[in-house]
């Protein structure tokens, strides 16, 4: 690195919600999360700018089954799949992403495609539409074990408030709720921040729910620091999450302390959800009131995960 250049740091996830039930489990999504760190990391050492790399976990992430986003998403109530994903890069402070989006492999790509235009943030029928526009193949995202759970709750007249977080193995589902969704944070080597995050939506959620994964309340950054959220979406809307946490930042809290308010609030207001993020100088922190948050990162100098993070406190970092 130049005298000019910064340590790159990166932190992703692939949601929120309940433990995994086997160490099976634990290990096959610590595989998942450690092959995108090393692939996402030697793009930020090669110079990649933190909005490429950004994107580049996340269509990894939206490739693996395992995740709820791009292949492997949960269904809807009616049996269909409507995905949402945003970016924002923090050197220019924009916003863009799509919601409910059907039939597309890697909705962060729309999203960043979105970066450039005066209109950034479509749903359903103008996604469609740029789809259609842009000549995106169409794209079936649907696994079966995703089918499976479905028709499961299908028959159990739909109980569950939301689908398992991450498909543990095949034809295991999770027994208790969660929302899985992905994330990326990365700083690059210039000093850049910038998030993304994409999901299948909660499971089961009625036609044109909105996710908080294509808002600010789930995705956010700016010059001082890049957040992505996970969970149960409404409580990350009602919590205003990534935005709360970015602002605390930009007043003048460091990042652990700005996690600590905040996931010391949404844990007061009985949240269930968690959140990833990095800050200009290169602190990494991540925060969760659900029993598990599935992320991992890397510091330049080693990684680390909270896969098995199973304490009571609200918040972990490094540097
Ligand atoms: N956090 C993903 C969702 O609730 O849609």
């Amino acid at each position: 690195m130049s005298v000019n250049q910064v340590q790159p740091k990166l932190i992703i996830h692939g949601g929120a919600g309940s433990s995994l039930k086997s160490k099976e489990g634990v290990e096959a999504v610590r595989k998942s999360l450690y092959a995108v760190l090393e692939e996402v990391y030697a793009l930020l050492l090669a110079g990649a700018s933190s909005q490429a790399a950004v994107v580049h976990g996340c269509h990894l992430l939206e490739d693996n089954p395992r995740f709820n986003a791009g292949t492997g998403s949960v269904l809807q109530s009616d049996g269909q799949i409507r995905m949402s994903a945003s970016l924002m890069d923090g050197s220019t402070q924009q916003f863009s992403g799509v919601i409910n989006v059907s039939r597309v492999q890697h909705p962060i790509e729309l999203a960043q495609h979105l970066q450039n235009f005066p209109d950034r943030v479509l749903s359903d029928h103008g996604a469609a539409e740029l789809l259609r526009e842009l000549q995106v193949p169409v794209y079936n995202p649907m696994i079966e074990i995703r089918l499976q759970e479905w028709l499961q709750e299908r028959d159990e007249n739909f109980i569950k408030e939301a689908a398992g977080v991450v498909a543990e193995k095949e034809l295991v589902v999770p027994e208790k709720a969660g929302a899985g969704t992905i994330g990326v944070v990365a700083l690059d080597s210039q000093g850049f921040l910038a998030a993304g995050t994409s999901t299948g939506g909660k499971g089961f959620e009625r036609i044109g729910r909105v996710s908080d994964s294509a808002m600010p309340a789930g995705n956010y950054a700016t010059e001082f620091a890049g957040i992505s959220c996970t969970g149960i979406g409404e409580d990350i809307i009602d919590e205003c999450l990534a935005a709360r946490i970015v602002v605390r930042v930009t007043d003048g809290m460091s990042l652990p302390q700005a996690f600590e308010r905040s996931l010391t609030e949404a844990k007061k207001h009985r949240r269930d959800l968690g959140a990833i993020g990095i800050d200009a100088t290169g602190a990494i922190a991540w925060g969760k009131t659900s029993e598990v948050l599935l992320a991992a990162f890397h510091t330049g100098g080693q990684m680390g995960d909270t896969l098995e993070w199973m304490d009571d406190a609200l918040i972990g970092f490094a540097s």
